[in-house]
Parts: structure tokens; C-alpha cells; sequence
């Protein structure tokens, strides 16, 4: 496995594997892998000849008062995780190659899926993640890049970029991996004391039990099953520190779906998003499922 700090050696290899006919998976993350990562590196691993995994902390999609300076940063630890899962290079640039005079004077801005969920709360946010991803994707020059679904909403306007800026690669979606009490694996996790873990998975369960309402017809409305799920969570969270930051609604592209169930067509696929926050720790989970 090699370690890859700049840009330009990169781009050279990926040149000299693609001459070589070489198809090349792309993972980019943040550091502090976890479950998740490495079933997204497995993902590309079994369905590429080259596995490039980036880390970097992108200090483009956080705010002023967010995590950037404490996000955690375990190099060792995830460049062991690389080795062992067979990845061929990691690219591990400073923020000064990435930005060499200190910010970007070019953003990528992609203008759907956007003033809804995360977007809302994190103003700046998506800009600066399609910003770093674009960069990315001409540095590493893959064939195929994979993003987790747990971060939907960043999968979809990934998606939007790609078409619109018709970047020759193929997106992969890889499906949300969770503990075995439902907490969706999340480099945030480790900010969470033992007594806010122990709760945490009740998230997902709040997103099951909202499904399970739609889905039994239980109220009529959407917002009445929300509302119901809403509760359940602050009931299963009653002995932590907690505010249900949005938990909404909507359908598989994203789209408002109408508040009268029996008015959404059936097999329309629905999907329930949800950012709470844990002590002060932010968590984000999403279900999909066909009505
Ligand atoms: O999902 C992440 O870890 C980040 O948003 C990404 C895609 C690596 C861009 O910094």
C-alpha cells in the first residue's frame, strides 16, 4: 500500500493505471474509519482492479462553530485498516495542498436537493462537500466512486454533480451499516459518553416505528405519524440531554410526498430522515422502504 501526499503524484499514477487499463474504485472519507468504511473498501475492492481510499478532514463543509478542530483524526490506526483491507494507495494530502492559499476561489455548488434536512442546519455545507468531491475525482481519476447511503442527501446532490458536470464516473450507493442495536456506524459516535451510547440506538428504532405507523395506516396523515415517532424518541432519550434536530419525510429523490397517506401512489418509495442531537454530539440517520 502506498501513501500518496500529493496531488500531482497522484493524478500521475491514476494516468499510468489507466493506461494501463486498470479500473480504479475510489472510497473518500474522513479519517476515523469505522464498520462502515470497511464495508464500503470491501465493496470496491471486489469490484475493482485498484482501490484508492482518501482521508481527509475537509475544512470546506464545516461551520464556524462545528467539529473541524476536534473531528478525530487516528492516522495510524486507519492507514493499518487500509493495509488490511488490501487498499493499493491512500491518498492522505495536507489542507495546504489541498487548499494552498488557505480557501478555494472556485466552489462547486449544486442547486437541488438543498433549504431541506442537513442543508437547513448546515448552511454551507453541501458546497463545501462538492467542492472537495470534484477535486477529489480529478486527483484520483476513478472509474467508479462509492458513498455511503447514510449520508443521503450528500449521496444525491454527489449524484446531481456527476450528471451535470458529466464526470466520467459511475456512483456507487452503498447500503447504511449498523451496530448491533441499530446505531448507524458514524466517525461522531466516539464523541458519545457511555451513558448517551447506551440510548443512541433508539434513533433507528424511532425510524422503524414511524415506518411501521405509515406503513399499518395507524393516522391518516404523515405528520401525525412523524409527530407520534417524534415522541417515542423523546421518551426513549428522556435520561439524556437530547433535541430532535428535524425529523421528516419525503421521497426517494428527495421530493415533498403528500400528508394524506392514502393519497401517495402505491410503491412510491419513501424515505425517513431524522439529525438529533446527543448530549452535543449531532447524529444523522435515514429509512428507505416502499409504501
Ligand atoms: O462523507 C464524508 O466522509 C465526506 O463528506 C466526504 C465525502 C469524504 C467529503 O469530504
Amino acid at each position: 500500500m502506498k501513501i500518496i501526499k500529493k496531488i500531482s503524484t497522484m493524478q500521475s499514477i491514476s494516468d499510468e493505471l489507466r493506461k494501463n487499463n486498470k479500473i480504479i474504485g475510489f472510497v473518500p472519507t474522513m479519517g476515523a474509519l469505522h464498520k462502515a468504511h470497511i464495508a464500503i473498501i470491501r465493496k470496491a475492492r471486489k469490484e475493482n482492479d485498484i482501490v484508492v481510499v482518501s482521508i481527509f478532514v475537509n475544512p470546506l463543509q464545516f461551520g464556524p462553530k462545528e467539529d473541524y478542530k476536534k473531528y478525530p483524526r487516528p492516522i495510524n490506526q486507519d492507514l493499518d485498516i487500509c493495509k488490511k483491507e488490501n487498499v493499493d494507495f491512500v491518498f492522505y494530502p495536507s489542507v495546504k495542498e489541498m487548499y494552498p492559499y488557505g480557501k478555494s476561489f472556485t466552489y462547486v455548488e449544486v442547486k437541488k436537493f438543498r433549504g431541506i434536512l442537513c442543508d437547513k442546519f448546515r448552511p454551507g455545507h453541501f458546497c463545501g462537500v462538492s467542492t472537495v468531491v470534484a477535486k477529489l475525482f480529478n486527483i484520483v481519476k476513478p472509474h467508479k466512486a462509492y458513498f455511503g447511503e447514510k449520508d443521503y442527501q450528500q449521496l444525491k446532490i454527489i449524484l446531481r454533480m456527476v450528471k451535470d458536470l458529466n464526470f466520467d464516473i459511475k456512483i456507487i450507493p452503498v447500503p447504511t451499516v449498523r451496530e448491533d442495536d441499530g446505531l448507524a456506524y458514524s466517525s461522531r459516535n466516539l464523541y458519545l459518553s457511555l451513558k448517551e451510547r447506551e440510548v443512541a440506538g433508539n434513533i433507528y428504532k424511532s425510524l422503524i416505528y414511524c415506518k411501521n405507523l405509515i406503513l399499518n395506516r395507524k393516522f391518516k396523515s404523515i405528520k401525525k405519524c412523524i409527530e407520534e415517532a417524534k415522541n417515542y424518541l423523546h421518551k426513549m432519550l428522556s435520561n439524556v440531554e437530547h433535541s430532535i434536530q428535524y425529523f421528516e419525510v419525503y421521497d426517494d429523490n428527495l421530493d415533498v410526498v403528500n400528508n394524506n397517506i392514502d393519497k401517495i401512489p402505491k410503491n412510491t418509495k419513501l424515505r425517513i430522515f431524522a439529525a438529533v442531537y446527543i448530549g452535543t454530539t449531532r447524529l444523522i440517520d435515514n429509512l428507505g422502504f416502499k409504501i
